[in-house]
């Protein structure tokens, strides 16, 4: 190894240079269509105005052959100042934290990707008109003025539109809408609509409007396996390390039944959270805005995507700690976010203290089976098992005078069940019924039992001569999730 400390001077300079080069090929990046137009739109929110509705608005212009030639953006934001603009301009240039901005590339990264600025106009509340650039390069840039129809805002006009941008209004519709919808669902509640977002294409001949699309709030619908309503199992639950915070949402879509209880429509395939294998998974958010979609192999949450994951739906909101690569569509995998997937896992997976309930194998909570369910699933055993084959069963048999009824009884023998633990008033309750009703054995299925139901069971035994058996749910086969049949009927 070259010992630096004893290195000569030498006579000559290495001069390093910008090359205007770099704005063209940061045209060459891992971004899709939606991801270029997302990073335009990032910026427009990070400008917003704080009392101001932000509007967004995208116009694709086309020819006869719906081939698109030019991309125009234009928001009512705040505008970039002239002791800005240079530096705006210039990649790298500016970085932003805590901001929908940070290494100061995406304008540029999204225009090349696109195609090649025609003019870039901007104005601030304090300028009377818009300053406008018609070039990228380093060095001293020209600059025009014009009026603007806002009092601040920024207005964007690509042209030289490459193969990447897709403006088939189908594909709009199916892709582009629906995905800007999920993405930036938390500036377009309803209820406290933050942004508009429209997306017009306009013949370049006439400048008619063709098509336009209003961007509205998209978001995965859940389906909570106890109370049937439209809400995850976990919400918002905080999770944290050393220098990070984070909150993570977790629960299951509905299938196309449950769908129809929540009282909404069928989800089109195209949906972002239709139920399919691409679509399973948690949405990584950053900003509060989507940056990564139906993330669950990929974060090493599973080893693969397989069907069984298909109803797997949730958020990580990242929300301190958290840097993304130069292209915004990855999370750098550092300390942090490593230190969050796995307590992302731990918890999904059923490990670490008592969070014992293995949401991803099981899908469903274990204990939600209802009573009724299990009691149903118990005769069908009790009438068809192949080594101890019961003739008579009964469910909901009543004991007369005790104005209660037994969930089971088989050839002359109660079963009472209990979902969860079962203690010594459960076991006297079945002797009640056992005492009344002449039957001399009973079991008390559930899913375990306290010391004091099994001192309640031996104390019968030796007073009153009646066999109660302490039995475990979990060596019945009626534990299984329910089936969609099941889920119609008995919930
Ligand atoms: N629509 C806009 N309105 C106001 N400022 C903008 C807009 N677009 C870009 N800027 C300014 O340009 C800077 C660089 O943006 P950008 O190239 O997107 O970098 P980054 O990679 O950080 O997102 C931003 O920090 C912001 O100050
Ligand atoms: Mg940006």
């Amino acid at each position: 190894m070259i010992n630096v400390d004893q290195l000569q001077p030498y006579s000559e300079k290495v001069i390093v240079k910008p090359s205007d080069n770099i704005f063209y090929e940061l045209g060459n990046n891992t971004y899709d269509f939606k991801d270029l137009i997302s990073e335009l739109i990032d910026n427009s929110i990070a400008a917003k105005l704080p009392d101001l509705r932000l509007n967004v608005n995208i116009e694709f212009w086309v020819d006869d052959r719906n081939n698109c030639t030019m991309i125009l953006i234009k928001d009512n934001a705040f505008g970039i100042s002239q002791d800005k603009l240079g530096l705006a301009l210039s990649p790298a240039a500016i970085q932003s934290a805590n901001s929908l901005n940070e290494h100061g590339l995406g304008m540029k990264q999204a225009i090349a990707g696109l195609g090649k600025l025609k003019y870039l106009a901007t104005k601030t509340t304090t300028d009377s008109q818009a300053r406008v650039v018609r070039e990228l390069r380093y060095g001293e840039l020209e600059c025009y003025c014009c009026d603007f129809n806002n009092i601040s805002g920024t207005e964007i006009c690509i042209e030289n539109i490459k193969p990447i941008v897709n403006v088939n209004p189908q594909s709009i519709t199916m892709t582009l809408v629906p995905y800007l919808g999920a993405r930036y669902r938390r500036f377009l509640r309803p209820a406290n609509r933050l942004a508009e977002i429209n997306l017009f294409s306009r013949n370049t001949k006439t400048g008619d409007v063709l098509y336009s699309w209003d961007i509205i709030e998209i978001k995965p619908y859940y389906f909570h396996p106890s109370n049937r309503t439209n809400k995850p199992v976990i919400e918002n639950r905080r999770i944290s390390g050393p220098g990070w915070k984070a909150e993570l949402t977790f629960g299951y879509a509905p299938t196309e039944n449950e769908l129809k209880d929540l009282g909404i429509n069928p989800l089109p395939h195209y949906h972002p959270y239709a139920v399919s294998l691409s679509k399973q998974g948690l949405d990584v958010l950053l900003y509060d805005r989507v940056v990564l979609f139906h993330q669950l192999s990929e974060l090493g949450i599973v080893n693969v995507r397989h069907n069984d994951y298909n109803l797997v739906r949730g958020e990580i909101n990242l929300l301190e700690g958290f840097t993304t690569a130069i292209t915004k569509n990855s999370i750098i995998m550092d300390d942090h976010f490593i230190h969050c997937i796995n307590k992302v896992k731990d918890i999904l997976q059923g490990q670490g203290g008592d969070e014992e309930k293995g949401y991803l194998r099981l899908k469903r909570y274990p204990a939600e089976i209802p009573e009724r369910l299990l009691r149903d699933r118990l005769k069908n055993w009790l009438e068809n098992n192949p080594v101890s084959k019961k003739n008579d069963v009964k469910t909901e048999y009543t004991i007369e005078g005790l104005a209660g009824s037994i969930d089971v009884l088989a050839d002359g023998e109660a079963w009472e069940i209990k979902r969860d633990q079962a203690d010594g008033l459960d076991v006297y309750q079945l002797f009640a019924y056992m005492d009344m009703g002449n039957i001399n054995k009973g079991f008390l299925l559930a899913s375990s039992h306290t010391t004091g139901a099994a001192a309640a069971r031996d104390f019968i035994m030796e007073k009153h001569q009646k066999e109660i058996i302490l039995a475990k749910r979990k060596d019945f086969p009626i534990n299984n999730t329910p089936s969609e049949d099941e889920r119609r009927e008995y919930y």
